[in-house]
């Protein structure tokens, strides 16, 4: 998952490309170059391993006037993360950069003899070498002839010495956006490099091939026949792809969730019930539905598993939640009367597309629940949910999960309605319910200096364990991921009642243990529970809609959260338990947006 970003036009690259660089580094952030392209076919490449900030840097030492260059941050696939396998990599006529994995490069270099050429570990270079070896001075012939060699996820931007002002760019799988104007071209992984420079882009299509120059982007299909791209329109400002005060992303998007959920749900809402018309998506699809599979990775799966507990509570329609890199290697139980429904904050994760490409392939529908307009996941499903919850750029999940969940939430209220098992009455009611959370989310925000206090407790901590009943332990395990995501702290989610069947070894002395009981009907079930490790020790954080708890032998401390139907409790407590995974990174003085060995985007497998 790395970033990549190409500019040729009237104005120096250099600035262009180390601040579209800064703006996609939450892609990856291992290394960084850029290669400049020079009038006089001279290619300056600039790289070294470490954040956009250390290139800058690197390249204050003269003043680059080149117009047309490529740049490139990286998370480490194929090689580690060291300068000279930073991109972009250059060989003979040929320089690169390059976001996904080329599965066949040992067969490359063997066949075309290359390895004399490279000098870094990577698969990228050896993309390098084989087009530098195919070059015959045509370089869409070149780029055409080395297509057909390369098996795997590529999205690349190439220039060659001898064409000055000209970029390149061909794709498979791994995203990539382009836009032009007056100023020149631009590409990139993403809008967020390309919001500056226009609100009109379009996202490329794969296996055509990309000329940028000054006047324009020329795109082709394999065949050389010239395709129009269908042009998209940005629908936010650059504002939303900016901190706006806040000291992380993180902070800023965890605040951004009741305005990203009243930006999701209210277009949906028509005569006070759920309504798809301008989704396009057709009730047949949910009249046909005999069971429901949701596949997905990371929070975005999640909130398909908060999904599950409430169709399957409210509907009785059973629901399969998988993980989509699990799925995509079984043969999956599922046909035309499975709803496939696929969830993803990027639209762009290759082990949820490639599960969803299987459930296609099973005969099933599939309905997918996307952030990013145009990704390649929405595009590839029959029908799409859009969520508008802005971009989001922290790498750990906030105001996606938010919006996942009260998608899923809204497509269980449409199934009922649909299948006759909600009535209207019902129905009203609960999107009423749904819409309640988001005062009752800006409510429970107001607590944060409360949270902050209990993160400076867990930062001490090596481990820390998450219990709770029901939908309660289904958010834990989201807790746990964000906690251990971005904190570094050993986070488990653990089943309450499950704990004394063996884990309950671990809770010693301040052992932390944050506990979720905002289910009514196992709230008793829940506290005794809490007792037990509260008897051996641990350190309890409770979090329910109690008004107060007096008894000391229950827990530490205790978050409140106000008071509602059960069902709707997990998009409150889920903001307390992102805020404590924040205030425990910070805490700790971690780079909260930016975590280790982690990107925003998983494109590779
Ligand atoms: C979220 O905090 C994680 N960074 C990660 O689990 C993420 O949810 C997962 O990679 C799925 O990403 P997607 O929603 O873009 O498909």
């Amino acid at each position: 998952m790395c970033g990549i970003i190409g500019f040729t036009g009237k104005q120096p690259a250099k600035d262009i490309l180390i601040d579209g660089l800064a703006k996609l580094e939450y892609r990856g952030y291992d290394s960084a170059g850029i290669a400049l392209l020079n009038d006089d076919d001279t290619l300056i490449i600039k790289k070294k391993a470490g954040r956009v900030d250390d290139l800058r840097q690197l390249c204050s030492d003269k003043d680059y006037t080149s117009t047309c260059g490529i740049g490139h941050t990286r998370w480490a696939t194929h090689g580690g993360v060291t300068d000279v396998n930073a991109h972009p990599h250059k060989c003979g006529n040929v320089a690169l950069i390059h976001n996904g994995i080329i599965e066949n490069y040992g067969e490359i270099v063997r066949e075309f003899g290359l390895q004399d050429k490279l000098i870094s570990e990577t698969d990228t270079e050896v993309v390098a070498a084989l087009l530098d070896t195919l070059y015959d001075g045509d370089p869409i012939y070149t780029i055409r002839k080395a297509v057909k060699k390369i098996a795997g996820s590529f999205a690349l931007c190439i220039m060659f010495s001898d064409k000055p002002g000209v970029i390149y760019a061909v794709r498979n799988v791994s995203p990539m956006v382009a836009a032009y104007s007056d100023e020149g071209a631009i590409i990139a992984s993403d809008l967020t490099a390309v919001i500056s420079f226009s609100k009109e882009y379009f996202v490329v299509p794969e296996y055509h091939i990309l000329t940028l120059s000054e006047t324009g982007i020329k795109v082709e299909d394999m065949k050389g026949n010239v395709v129009t791209p269908q042009m998209l329109e940005i629908t936010w400002d650059i504002t939303a792809a900016q901190k706006g005060g806040y000291p992380h992303f993180m902070l800023k998007e965890i605040y951004e969730q009741p305005e990203a959920l009243r930006n999701t749900i209210t277009p949906r809402i028509v005569n006070s019930l759920p309504d798809f018309t301008e989704d396009g998506i057709d009730d047949e699809v949910f009249k046909n539905c005999q069971n429901i599979t949701v596949v997905a990775c990371g929070t975005a799966m999640h909130a398909g598993m908060i999904g599950k507990a409430m169709i399957e509570s409210e509907l009785k329609i059973p629901v399969n939640v998988e993980i989509a890199s699990e799925f995509r290697y079984k043969e999956p139980l599922i046909d035309d009367k499975t709803l496939v429904i696929v969830t993803s904050q990027s639209g762009e994760t290759i082990d949820t597309l490639e599960a969803l490409r299987l459930a296609k392939r099973c005969g099933s529908k599939v309905l997918s629940i996307v952030n990013v307009k145009g990704s390649t996941i929405a595009r590839e499903s029959d029908y799409v949910f859009y969520t508008h919850a802005g971009p989001e750029i922290a790498v750990a999940s906030t105001k996606a999960y938010s919006v996942q969940m009260a998608a899923m939430y809204l497509i269980g209220c449409r199934i009922g309605l649909v299948k006759g098992i909600y009535t209207e009455d019902r129905a009203k009611e609960f999107v009423k319910q749904l819409l309640g959370v988001i005062p009752v989310i800006e409510e429970t925000l107001e607590q944060a200096n409360k949270v902050k206090a209990v993160a400076n407790f867990i930062k001490m901590a090596p481990d820390a364990f998450f219990i709770g009943r029901g939908i309660d332990y289904t958010l834990s395990l989201e807790a746990a991921l964000k906690l251990k995501e971005i904190s570094y702290v050993h986070a488990e989610a653990y089943a309450a009642g499950e704990l004394k069947h063996g884990t309950i070894a671990l809770i010693t002395e301040n052992v932390p243990v944050i506990a979720l009981a905002t289910q009514d009907a196992v709230y008793g079930k829940v506290i005794s529970n809490i007792r037990e490790v509260k008897a051996r020790g641990a350190y309890v954080i409770l979090i329910s809609m109690d008004e107060k708890v007096e008894d000391a032998d229950i827990c530490n401390k205790h978050i409140r959260i106000p008071k509602q139907d059960g069902l709707f409790t997990v998009f409150s407590a889920a903001v307390i338990l992102q805020l404590i995974a924040y205030y425990t990174s910070d805490a700790k003085g971690l780079d909260v947006d930016k975590p280790r060995n982690l990107a925003k985007s998983v494109t590779v497998e």
